[in-house]
């Protein structure tokens, strides 16, 4: 099998971020209004990017993530000319240093981690730039050491720091959940853009567009694929039950008490 990973300061990524990018990411040029979307891979990051991308008047532009593609994405970040939302899947460590220095805004996007490992396992075997894996088994353990693209430990770093997006409370309360994230960026929307907002990104209405759209580069938010046919599976809380076994979920809380 073609190697589809590649390790970058200890992380392992997808090459299809290149080496020259990561290594040039600290000299990225910063923008006081960025907005970093940070997330680990399968958290939710396509939903609230929709639900970003839906606020009327909120005159964002929605980029690429910054640490997929080659060098040159840096020089392609610089032509937008609207305050910039920007996703990434990075490590705390590595976020480029001038987003802590500026004060950027970032919103970190936090799901139950047992949800979190159903959906990367689904993810690991479905998407052609990572590994294939056979078992729910073997990906269990790959994921509890941490071997898997991307660490643990980037959840902790990040918290006491940002705004929090919770995949559970925007499954339970949307609109409660949508009007943080509009104070938070300073946007007003009244309760029938709520609405519409909530229509527009509701699991099901982002699964059917998915399978319309055509293939657009420019619409891809996670560095591990640009194919949103792969994203949208099941969306549900707690669907981590169908998988894991009585052993499993104690070794899991135990590890997860005791980081
Ligand atoms: P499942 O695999 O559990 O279905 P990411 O966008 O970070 O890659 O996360 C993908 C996960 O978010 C998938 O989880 C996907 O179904 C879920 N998801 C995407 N859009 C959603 C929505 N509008 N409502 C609920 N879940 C959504």
């Amino acid at each position: 099998q073609v190697s589809v990973l590649h390790k970058f300061k200890g992380i392992l990524f997808s090459t299809m971020s290149s080496e020259e990018l990561l290594h040039a990411l600290d000299s990225f040029d910063v923008r006081e209004d960025d907005v970093f979307l940070v997330s680990y891979p399968k958290s939710g990051t396509h939903w609230i990017a929709e639900v970003i991308e839906s606020i009327p008047n909120a005159r964002i532009s929605l980029t690429s993530p910054i640490e997929l593609g080659d060098v040159s994405k840096l020089e392609e970040l610089k032509t937008y000319s609207e305050r910039r939302v920007i996703p990434t899947h990075l490590s705390y460590d590595l976020l480029p240093v001038n987003i802590k220095q500026k004060q950027c805004k970032i919103i970190y996007i936090i799901r139950n981690p047992k949800d979190t490992a159903v959906s990367l396992f689904h993810y690991y075997r479905e998407n052609p730039n990572l590994p294939y894996i056979e078992t729910w088994a073997a990906f269990f353990e790959l994921f509890l050491q941490g071997e898997g693209e991307y660490s643990d430990g980037l959840v902790l770093k990040f918290l006491k720091l940002f705004f929090f997006f919770f995949f559970l409370l925007f499954a339970q309360d949307f609109s409660k959940s949508l009007k943080k994230i509009t104070t938070f960026l300073g946007i007003n929307v009244n309760d029938s853009e709520v609405n519409k907002i909530a229509q527009k990104t509701s699991f099901s209405e982002m699964k059917n567009n998915s399978i319309k759209e055509n293939y657009d580069l420019s619409h891809t938010i996670c560095a591990l694929t640009s194919d949103r046919n792969l994203v949208f599976r099941k969306g549900v809380v707690g669907d981590w039950i169908n998988y894991f076994t009585s052993k499993q979920k104690s070794v899991f809380d135990e590890l997860f008490t005791r980081k």
